[in-house]
């Protein structure tokens, strides 16, 4: 399929007249303009061919408000065969990518044809091939490269959609809503006819056809109608999608009870594909899924990949009223859907699974992407102003840091008022294209609440930082909390406004360890304030930010031992697994800076974490894990990459060898079964291998065995590649003998082989650069499937010590793959640059170095808008 003929063309069919980069041009959100024609219905039918697919479309236009404005569809990389306005061949011109038609009267009908090729769509956006199979990818910008058509969000069409193809290779043939006729054709074909009743935009149109097979099962919902769920997978996959499938039944059961929002069609089907773009897409009944968010057993899946498919798969389900019931106006109103649909898929996890857990998890992300992202050359506000390619702003910002301002205003308004404020939203809004402004007045006519104020969230970017003080006056009995916020400039926002911070806070007593002012939510909203704590009979600890309530850096003056004792005494499970996380970050800054670092504090505050009783052992797990290099770099002035790599070493030595008993307890305790996907057992798994990591960082030998005995023991996935992701690192005999073993029993199994590229690309070892500049050359690696080429080359970017090795081959080696990824997928490649955004912030050297390829980068030829944009940008 990796034909790149139709790549070696411009991205539009070449018109004489064009300017030479017209399509480098931002698109900015206050040009809103309601479209000019509506298509109130749309007929599709499909001739289905992997090399030459015919697509005839007839749109039922309408003009929409007075104006004499002509029609222009959008297309890429298509011709017309042939336009017809009311059956009549049609006069019409290409302007740029557009096809333009003068139509004279308020309504009309316009056909169209044109011919694509899938197997040489190497975008995997519009139809292409995948693994035999012909699928679709339509966000953002996707259908006009299917057929012509007005391409954005607030245009609404009831589909029709007819296939037509060889029933061999396709026996199945899948689109939106409901299969309404279907037959026999001659010469071994067959076709189906299928009609969506939900109008809808063109990004949620799709269609499969391909030789698959259905794990169904069936759904009540809570009015007592009968769903019919199926997941289409390859038959040999067959036997891996019963999570996928418990998951949306689950996932299903909880929209009705949470949000009152139930399922509005008599089938849903999923689909895995091999070669998908990102993790999966919420077309209207038709989710289509990156196959390594539907297929897991415990041969081959790790918790954490249970995990994310339970969460993918509930996100997707959800769009079904948060993204498509209610969709957006506009590509800046993203967030609308992704924001509050992450927080929904947030919600869920934290209600199946482990709540305080998965907070953790979820704050570690947007610390890990987000938090970097708000602080370097690509910020953007939750709600962008503008874009070049939307494909880049499926962000970390736009999705987490969205859904982080959907939790504050869920906090602030309590859950009854919360709920009022969702049923107005889905049901004024329903059927209609909304914006982020109509969110937040629907929540707002709902509960009552003036929310004005949060507002600022989806406009400002940048991650706020409060300074924090509590002063105690023990006459008084009393404590002052002063508290001050400051947020440094973005690109294109050199000025910040104060924004209104909600802060989870209590008063913990130092001797006595209780809880003496209870939690209360306190919201900063100016640039500083004061707030009095009476009552206050003992000398105060400060709990804030409990729960992480808001997305930002707190830096609280601390006296001595103040986080010691908060990591032991605090009754809200995240703020204690803050304080060991700040006690440990405080001693790695400071080993990094080459000053004297005490770990005593720190090993203390561990070895109470292990030997608790209280703490569940996945907590235990979440907690002894030391920040990551990345996150220590954020707090430095100016990174340098060999001193965090070796701050971090010699706390993880020092643990390793001051607890070395604890640890090993730890990595021995008993009670999961391989098979058992309790919370509980999951957490016994992580703390498993998370004490074997410290162990290892103290004493190679002992670690490497006690490692190759998991990995041989091992009968499920999270113990055999917790082993083999920390062999790798070691210079031990068994790494070689289990990555062959590893290779022989799975190199079979794509997602699989991906977990043996991407351990090898996260090694932390002196030699990982040569590692993956070898990993390229293996005959299994293909740039052409995103999952093979990020489980290299986006695992290396984020290995923070190896990307940024002070000779600079890890910066050329990753621009290398961006540049040879960008001529077969750009969006894809543009999610590689990111690691190379921050490099002001660098020593001199690797600064210069990291420059020197993004700026051979954008001097490249040929260049894709997505990656000049972010290459560009990064620049800037
Ligand atoms: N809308 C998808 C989601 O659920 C993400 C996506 C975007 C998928 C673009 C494919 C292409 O988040
Ligand atoms: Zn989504």
């Amino acid at each position: 399929m990796a034909d790149v003929r139709s790549t070696a063309l411009p991205d539009t069919h070449s018109i004489p007249e064009a300017p030479p980069a017209p399509t480098h041009v931002a698109i900015r959100r206050e040009d809103y303009r309601p479209p000019d024609w509506l298509v109130p219905e749309i007929r599709l039918d499909f001739d289905l061919d992997p090399d030459r697919t015919r697509v005839r479309a007839t749109l039922m236009v309408e003009r929409n408000g007075d104006h004499d404005r002509p029609l222009r569809l959008d297309g890429d990389d298509i011709s017309p065969l042939k336009v017809q306005v009311d059956g009549a061949d049609a006069d019409y011109r290409l302007d740029g990518p557009q096809l333009v038609i003068e139509l004279s009267g308020r309504q009309a009908t316009v056909e169209t044809e044109v011919e694509i090729s899938p197997a040489a769509n190497t975008k995997l956006m519009g139809l292409y091939a995948s693994g035999g199979m012909l699928c679709t990818q339509c966000e953002a910008e996707g259908f006009r490269r299917i057929t012509f058509f007005p391409d954005r969000p607030d245009v609404l069409s009831r589909y029709r959609v007819r296939m037509d193809g060889d029933s061999g290779a396709f026996p199945i043939l899948l689109s939106n809503g409901n299969r309404v006729a279907k037959g026999e054709g001659p010469g071994g074909r067959h076709w189906a006819e299928w009609e969506d009743p939900y109008p809808k935009p063109c990004y949620l149109f799709a269609l499969v056809a391909g030789d698959l097979k259905a794990n169904r099962e069936r759904f009540t919902t809570m009015s007592g109608r009968t769903v019919d769920l199926a997941i289409w997978v390859r038959e040999a996959d067959l036997p891996r999608t019963q999570h996928a499938m418990d998951s949306l039944k689950l996932a299903m059961a909880w929209d009705e009870e949470v949000y009152g929002r139930e399922y509005d069609l008599d089938q849903f089907n999923i689909v895995a594909v091999s070669d998908f773009n990102m993790g999966a897409m919420e077309n209207k009944s038709l989710n289509i899924f990156n196959s390594a968010y539907v297929l897991a057993d415990q041969n081959t899946a790790t918790d954490g990949d249970f995990d994310n498919i339970a969460r993918v798969v509930a996100h997707e389900y959800f769009h079904n009223w948060s993204g498509d019931r209610v969709t957006c106006r506009d590509w800046f109103q993203l967030s609308l859907k992704e924001g509050f649909t992450v927080f929904r898929d947030q919600s869920f996890s934290a209600d199946v699974g482990s709540a305080p857990v998965k907070r953790i998890e979820d704050v570690r992300v947007l610390r890990a992407a987000q938090f970097p992202e708000d602080a370097g050359p690509l910020a953007h506000p939750v709600r962008p102003d503008s874009y070049i390619e939307i494909g880049n702003f499926y962000t970390a910002t736009v999705y987490n840091k969205g859904a982080e301002v959907i939790r504050m205003l869920a906090t602030v308004l309590g859950p009854d008022k919360f709920r009022a404020g969702t049923d107005l939203y889905f049901a004024r809004h329903d059927g209609e294209a909304a914006t982020c402004d109509d969110f937040v007045k629907a929540l707002e006519d709902g509960s009552g609440v003036d929310l004005t104020p949060f507002k600022i969230w989806y406009s400002q970017a940048g991650t706020p930082k409060i300074k924090a003080r509590l002063d105690y006056d023990s006459g008084a009995k009393a404590a002052t909390l002063h508290l001050e916020q400051h947020i440094d400039p973005t690109p294109g926002q050199p000025v910040k406004q104060p924004m209104p911070i909600p802060l989870k806070t209590a008063i913990v007593g130092e001797a006595s360890g209780h809880e003496i002012c209870p939690e209360r939510l306190i919201v900063l909203d100016k640039a500083s304030g004061a707030i009095r704590f009476d009552n206050v009979a003992e000398q105060p600890l400060l709990s804030i930010n409990r729960g992480f309530s808001a997305p930002i850096v707190v830096e609280a003056a601390r006296r001595p031992g103040e986080l010691e004792r908060l990591a032991q005494a605090d009754s809200d499970p995240f703020a204690r697994y803050e304080a060991i996380q700040e006690l440990m970050m405080l001693s790695l800054v400071a080993g990094a800076r080459g000053e004297q670092a005490d770990p005593a504090p720190v090993i203390e505050a561990v070895a109470a974490t292990l030997r608790s009783n209280s703490l569940d052992p996945a907590l235990k797990g979440e907690a002894i894990l030391l920040p990551s290099e990345a996150l220590i770099a954020d707090r430095l002035a100016v990174v340098d990459p060999d001193a965090i790599h070796a701050s971090r070493e010699a706390l993880r030595h020092a643990l390793g060898s001051s607890l070395a008993s604890d640890l090993l307890a730890a990595h021995r305790s008993d009670g999961a079964s391989g098979h058992d996907l309790s919370p509980k057992a999951k957490g016994i798994r992580r703390l498993r291998t998370v004490a074997l990591g410290l162990i290892a960082a103290a004493n190679e030998a002992e670690g490497a065995a006690l490692a190759k005995a998991q990995f041989d023991r091992a009968d499920n996935m999270t113990d055999r590649q917790g082993a083999l992701g920390i062999l790798v690192s070691l210079d031990a005999p068994q790494r070689q003998d289990a990555l062959n073993t590893f290779y022989d029993r799975f190199h079979n199994d794509p997602l699989v082989l991906d977990k043996w590229f991407a351990l090898q690309a996260a090694a932390q070892r002196a030699d990982t650069v040569d590692q993956v500049l070898r990993l390229e050359k293996h005959s299994d690696f293909t740039i052409a499937n995103p999952n093979r080429l990020r489980s290299i080359a986006g695992t290396f970017g984020a290995n923070h010590w190896a990307f940024h090795s002070a000779d600079g081959r890890g910066y050329r080696f990753l621009a290398d793959m961006i540049l040879a990824a960008d001529k077969l997928n750009p969006q894809v490649a543009a999610r590689l640059v990111p690691p190379f955004g921050r490099w002001r912030r660098f020593e001199p050297n690797r600064a210069a170095l990291m420059r020197a390829e993004l700026e051979r980068i954008v001097a490249s030829p040929g260049l894709s808008k997505d990656v000049f944009e972010q290459v560009s940008k990064s620049l800037a």
